[in-house]
């Protein structure tokens, strides 16, 4: 039996307001018993009134909503990047999302860049953790404007952080029939960080002997992803290198345009969002790849228990694929609300 879900949607900035309206769209089509609330917090808003994100918002998210759908953030208007760092990193940090999950799975041969690659070579999830870090943006800087200025920024690595994410990608593996389990990092040159991966890893690969631990330093892995991206299942990785990397693998998919993600803390209100930045050149356009935003749609279906809807989402994605009912980022002649309102007619 369903419950009717309540979805919190932050279209944001630039492609991110064309995007995410037609994915929820596409997410009506399904029948799934959600509820959407909008909010309007973005480089608009701020710029109006100052507001990034009001007091009390995580608070509210985390209490009266079961999940959250975001567009992009970013404007370069907005020359600080804060609402962006608040709003965006603000969900990942101050509701703890920590991990970070980005399916990399390619639909049709034509849209990778490799030759000789099939849809069944490309098809692995990065778990990116998304709490700690560089991303924390702790250092500072030492005698600014002399020729002797220094400048440091920390990489935070706790215990508690690398150990849960760890285990939500074994766990991940384990759920998703995966058997490998791959740990990048690098532990030849940062020693502590990378010190404190490798001995949590194998501490935790030991409670999952069904699964093969594997690991590479992460240049080693970009690689592989592009000389044999078919030997990849699972990956987990920091925060900065799973962000490096999967822009890298969202190339392999066809492109920003493909790609989707969830934030997640298991049994916490979890925000899932494109992986694409706001495009501040298309925007406004009708051009915007709206793939990765519907795609992403469905990644939070599944979460919230509704996989038959998120099925039909994925299945009529592929067919869209198969079909070249696409944008021009990936060699089709359609526009965003075109194509978004093809996928849409394929769901029943
Ligand atoms: P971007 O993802 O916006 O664009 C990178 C490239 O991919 C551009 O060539 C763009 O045209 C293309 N692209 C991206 N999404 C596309 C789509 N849906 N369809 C077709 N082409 C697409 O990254 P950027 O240019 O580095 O950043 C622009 C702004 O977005 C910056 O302010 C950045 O900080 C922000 N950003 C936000 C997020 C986020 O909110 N999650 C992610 C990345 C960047
Ligand atoms: C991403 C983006 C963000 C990140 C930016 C916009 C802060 O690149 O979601 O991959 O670095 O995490
Ligand atoms: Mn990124």
């Amino acid at each position: 039996m369903h419950t009717t879900k309540k979805i919190a949607v932050v279209p944001g900035d630039g492609i991110g307001k064309e995007v995410i309206p037609i994915a929820l769209e596409v997410i009506r089509a399904t029948g799934a018993p959600v509820e959407f609330t909008e909010f309007d917090w973005s480089a608009d808003r701020y710029l109006k009134d100052g507001t990034t994100i009001p007091a009390g918002g995580f608070e509210m998210l985390a209490r009266d909503f079961d999940a959250i759908f975001v567009g992009a953030l970013g404007d370069p208007r907005v020359k600080t990047n804060i609402h962006a760092k608040e709003i965006l990193l603000g969900m990942r940090f101050r509701m703890d999302l920590y991990a970070n999950v980005r399916p990399v799975k390619l639909l049709d041969a034509a849209l990778c860049p490799l030759k000789n690659v099939t849809p069944e070579m490309v098809n692995f999830t990065v778990i990116r953790e998304n709490t700690e870090g560089v991303y924390m943006d702790m250092g500072g800087v030492f005698k600014r404007d002399t020729p002797d200025e220094v400048a440091t920024q920390e990489d935070i690595n706790t215990r508690k952080g690398v150990e849960r994410v760890i285990r939500f990608a074994f766990g991940y593996a384990r759920k998703h029939g995966r058997k490998k389990v791959l740990m990048a990092d690098k532990s030849n040159v940062m020693s502590y960080a990378g010190g404190l991966w490798q001995k949590v890893f194998n501490e935790v690969s030991g409670d999952y002997s069904d699964l093969t631990p594997q690991h590479m330093y992460v240049d080693a892995l970009c690689l592989q992803m592009v000389r044999e991206p078919q030997s990849l299942e699972v990956i987990v990785t920091n925060n900065m290198f799973g962000d490096i990397i999967t822009d890298l693998a969202a190339a392999l998919q066809g492109g920003l345009g493909m790609a989707a993600s969830g934030n997640i803390h298991p049994g916490k209100t979890s925000m899932f969002e494109p992986v694409h930045g706001s495009a501040p050149p298309l925007a406004g356009k009708n051009v915007a790849n709206p793939v990765g935003a519907i795609l992403s749609a469905a990644l939070m279906l599944e979460h919230l228990g509704y996989g038959s809807e998120a099925r039909k989402i994925e299945d009529a994605v592929s067919a869209a694929v198969r079909e070249k009912k696409l944008t021009s980022d990936v060699g089709g002649n359609m526009g965003t609300r075109e194509v978004a309102d093809w996928i849409r007619g394929q769901i029943r």
